[in-house]
Formats: structure tokens, sequence, C-alpha cells
């Protein structure tokens, strides 16, 4: 049974609100790792793997019953639990860095601050199932309404959680920023206001800073 959550210094997350530009800023990191040299594994969550997509699948597409949110909780561990073992530790651990839009930092967010699921649940889950953190978190931050504006125009079929109102993602914005706050070392805060292109090198920029940063 794993009982520490150790960081990774290969190991790196990003994470933020609907229309953020995690996309975008994702490759430019892929395209820096890889400009040095480094083999990269982009992987996302929830996802990453066959099983795990297929989790992603019934978490965002749900039709059939409400999802309790204890279910989601617990869905987003299961996904997570096959990700680290199948994907994540394995390209760790063979020296490759790992890129995975999102991570467990979103389950805090979501699952805790937005549906309001009590945080010591969701550390004891991330000691046993995961054990594992990223050693750098980019969190793209964006104000709610300019989230929503931006995806409105490419989402036509909007998803479950994608659905959910202004004050869920208020909730889990403040949760994300909150997290950034307590964890200095690990975190940098993006301002994601900005356009895609200056969102991509503040992005890079704080990775090249903290690739040469003495560890
Ligand atoms: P994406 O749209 O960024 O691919 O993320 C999928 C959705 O899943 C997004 O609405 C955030 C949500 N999510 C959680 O609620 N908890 C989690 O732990 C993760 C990884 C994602």
């Amino acid at each position: 049974m794993t009982e520490a959550v150790v960081s990774h210094p290969h190991f790196i997350s990003l994470e933020g609100g609907e229309g953020a530009g995690k996309t975008s800023a994702l490759a430019a990191i892929r395209d820096l790792l890889q400009a040095r040299g480094f083999e990269v594994v982009v992987t996302r969550e929830p996802g990453g793997t066959p099983l795990a997509e297929r989790i992603r699948e019934l978490l965002l597409n749900a039709k059939d019953e409400p999802l309790a949110p204890e279910t989601e909780l617990l869905l987003m561990f299961a996904s997570r639990a096959q990700h680290v073992r199948e994907v994540v530790r394995p390209a760790l651990q063979r020296g490759a860095f790992v890129l995975s839009d999102r991570f467990t930092d979103s389950s805090y967010a979501y699952q805790g601050d937005g549906r309001g699921l009590d945080k010591a649940w969701i550390e004891a889950l991330e000691r046993r199932a995961v054990g594992l953190k990223p050693g750098l978190t980019l969190l793209l931050d964006l104000d709610v309404r300019e989230g929503r504006a931006r995806t409105a125009g490419r989402d036509l079929w909007p998803d479950r959680i994608e659905s959910e109102q202004d004050d869920f993602f208020e909730r889990v914005r403040e949760g994300f920023r909150r997290r950034a706050a307590a964890e200095l070392q690990r975190f940098r805060v993006i301002d994601a206001a900005q356009s895609p292109a200056q969102v991509a090198a503040a992005v890079s920029a704080a990775v090249s800073q903290w690739l040469d940063a003495p560890k």
C-alpha cells in the first residue's frame, strides 16, 4: 500500500478551467522538451490508457442516470490509478518526461471544491491509489466568464461537467488558486487571459526556468 505522495522532477502537469488554452500550451512544452533532447510522453486525465479512456467516456458522457459526486470522484481515481501504473511510472522510470493534461489537482478542485466532497478522502485516495505528484504544475488561470465565452464557440455539445453553472466553476477556480498559493515550489500560475501565443510563451519560459534551476 502506497502511503506517501512523492513528486518527480520529470513529471509536469497542466491545470486550469475550461477554455484556458491548455492544448497550445501543451504543444509548446512538448516542443521545448523535445528540442532539449528529452523523450516526452504527452498524456491526459481522465484517460491516458485504453481502460482509463473508457472511464473518461463514462465520466463525461454518462447520460443514462445522474452520476453521484462520490461515483465521479472514484471513477476519476480509478482512471488515475490505471494511468499511473500503465503510463506515468513506466515512462518516468525509463527517464522520459511525462506531460499530463490535468492530474490529481483537478480532483481537489472539481470534486473537492466544486462538488464539496471531503478533502481528507481525496488525500487518502491520492496516497493509496496514486502516490505520485508532478514536480511542476502550470496553472492556466482564467476568469470563469471569459473561459465560458471561449468554449461556447467551439463546443456544440458540452460534456456533463462543462454543463455546470458559473458558481461551480468559480469554486473550482478558487480551489486551484488556493492550492497554487499553498505549494509555491510546485505551481506556476499563468495568466490565461493573454493570447494563446503569449500563454504558450509564458508557459515555455516557466518550464525553461524550472529545468535550469538547481534541484
Ligand atoms: P478536459 O476537458 O480538460 O479534458 O477535462 C475533462 C473534464 O474532467 C474537465 O471538465 C475537468 C474534469 N476533471 C475532474 O472533474 N476531475 C479530475 O480529477 C480530472 C482529471 C478532470
